[in-house]
C-alpha cells in the first residue's frame, strides 16, 4: 500500500483517475483540489472515506502543497487549467497554476524526495499537417500555439530540469484529446451531448476539418498508472489510441448516436490560432510497457459517454447557462 497525493482530482482526467486507484488498489488516496469551475466534488463525493480523501486547497500554495508532499509516497500532478478557449481569454491563472503551481510541486517532491508523475499534453507538440505521415514521438521538439499549450510545455521543462538537476525521481506523460465520463461541458464532446440532449444545435468551429487523436480517459489512466509502476525514471511516454477523427466526424456521428439528422448542426466562428491536427505514435508506451488501449471502437465508447450525460443531468445541467454564455460572449453560437 502506498500514499498517493492526486492534485487535480476532482477534474475530469483526475476524478476518473481515483476511481481507478479506488477500484483496483488497495492505496491510499489525497485528492488536492482547488474546486475552480472545472472541479466537481460530485465526481468523486461517493469515494470519499479512510482511505480517499480530499483536500480542498490551491496549488500555488506553497506551504501547503510542502506539507501534503511530506506526507504522501507519490505525487500524480493532473491540476492545471486546461481550456485553450479560456486560456486565449484570460491567460494569467494558466500561468500561475501551470507553471507556478507545478514549480511548488516540483519543489516539494525534490527536498522531500518522493516520486513524482506529471501529466500532459500532446499540445506542446504544436500541430500537424492533414497529410503529415509523420505523428508526434517523445523526440518531436516543442511547439506550442495557444497560451495553454505553452503553459503546459513550460511545466514539462520545469520537470526535465528538475530531474537533471536536482535527482527528481520523475516521470512525464502527453496523451491526446480524452473523452467519457465527468467531462466538463465546455470541452468540445460533452458540450455537443448536453446541447443535443437540451435541442440546442452542436455548434462547429470553423470548418470542422480540425482533427484530433480521441481516447477514452480510462485507457489513459491505466496508461499513466503502468508508467507510475513500471516507467523508467527520467523518461517520457507519449500516450495514444489511434483515434483520429475530425470534428465534423464526431459531430455526425454524436447526431447520428442520439437519433437526430446528421446535418442539424451550425458552423460558428473558428478558435484563434486554432491547431490543425495531433495525432499520437504510442509505439514506445506499447513495445516497452506492453500498454494496450481497451477501447478500440470510437463509436462503442462515444456511445457510453452519451449515455453516461443522458443518465447524469444533475451532474452537468446547473453548469450549461454559464458555459453558453460564455461561449456567446466570445462568438461561438
Ligand atoms: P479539468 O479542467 O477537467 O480539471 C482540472 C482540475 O484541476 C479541476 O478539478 C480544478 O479544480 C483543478 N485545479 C485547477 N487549478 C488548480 C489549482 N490552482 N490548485 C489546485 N487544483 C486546481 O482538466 P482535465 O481535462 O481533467 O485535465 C487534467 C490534466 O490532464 C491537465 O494537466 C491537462 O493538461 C491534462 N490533459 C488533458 C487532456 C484532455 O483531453 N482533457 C489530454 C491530455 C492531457
Ligand atoms: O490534445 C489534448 C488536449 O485536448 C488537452 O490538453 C486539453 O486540456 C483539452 O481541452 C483538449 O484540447 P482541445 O482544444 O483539442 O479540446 P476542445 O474540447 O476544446 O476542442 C476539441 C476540438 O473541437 C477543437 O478542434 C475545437 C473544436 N470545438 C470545440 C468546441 C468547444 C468545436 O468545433 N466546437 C466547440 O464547441
Amino acid at each position: 500500500m502506498a500514499k498517493y497525493l492526486i492534485t487535480g482530482g476532482a477534474g475530469f482526467i483526475g476524478a476518473n483517475f481515483v476511481h481507478l486507484l479506488s477500484n483496483e488498489t488497495d492505496h491510499e488516496v489525497t485528492v488536492l483540489d482547488a474546486l475552480t469551475y472545472a472541479g466537481n466534488k460530485a465526481s468523486i463525493e461517493g469515494l470519499l472515506g479512510n482511505r480517499i480523501k480530499l483536500v480542498h486547497g490551491d496549488i500555488r500554495d506553497h506551504g501547503l502543497v510542502h506539507e501534503l508532499v511530506e506526507d504522501h509516497d507519490t505525487v500524480v500532478h493532473f491540476a492545471a487549467e486546461s481550456h485553450n478557449d479560456n486560456s486565449l481569454e484570460s491567460p494569467d491563472s494558466f500561468v500561475t497554476t501551470n507553471v507556478v503551481g507545478t514549480f511548488n510541486l516540483l519543489d516539494a517532491a525534490t527536498k522531500s524526495s518522493k516520486r513524482y508523475h506529471h501529466i500532459s499534453t500532446d499540445e506542446v507538440y504544436g500541430d500537424l499537417e492533414l497529410d503529415d505521415p509523420q505523428r508526434f514521438t517523445e523526440t518531436t521538439p516543442y511547439n506550442p500555439s495557444s497560451p495553454y499549450s505553452s503553459t503546459k510545455a513550460s511545466s514539462d521543462l520545469l520537470v526535465k530540469a528538475w530531474v537533471r538537476s536536482f535527482g527528481l525521481q520523475a516521470t512525464i506523460t502527453n496523451c491526446s484529446n480524452n473523452y467519457g465520463p465527468y467531462q466538463h461541458i465546455e470541452k468540445f464532446i460533452p458540450r455537443q451531448i448536453t446541447n443535443v440532449l437540451l435541442g440546442i444545435r452542436p455548434k462547429l468551429y470553423g470548418s470542422g476539418e480540425n482533427v484530433r487523436d480521441w481516447i477514452h480517459v480510462e485507457d489513459h489512466n491505466r496508461a499513466v498508472l503502468k508508467v507510475i509502476e513500471e516507467g523508467q525514471i527520467g523518461e517520457t511516454y507519449l500516450i495514444g489510441a489511434d483515434g483520429e477523427k475530425n470534428n465534423l466526424e464526431v459531430t455526425k456521428l454524436i447526431l447520428q448516436l442520439m437519433g437526430k439528422s446528421e446535418d442539424d448542426f451550425d458552423f460558428v466562428k473558428d478558435r484563434a490560432g486554432h491547431d490543425l491536427r495531433y495525432a499520437i505514435d504510442s509505439t514506445k508506451l506499447r513495445t516497452e510497457l506492453g500498454w494496450v488501449p481497451k477501447y478500440t471502437s470510437f463509436e462503442s465508447g462515444l456511445e457510453q459517454t452519451i449515455d453516461w450525460y443522458t443518465q447524469n443531468p444533475g451532474w452537468w445541467q446547473p453548469l450549461k447557462a454559464q458555459v453558453e454564455a460564455r461561449y456567446a460572449s466570445q462568438g461561438h453560437v
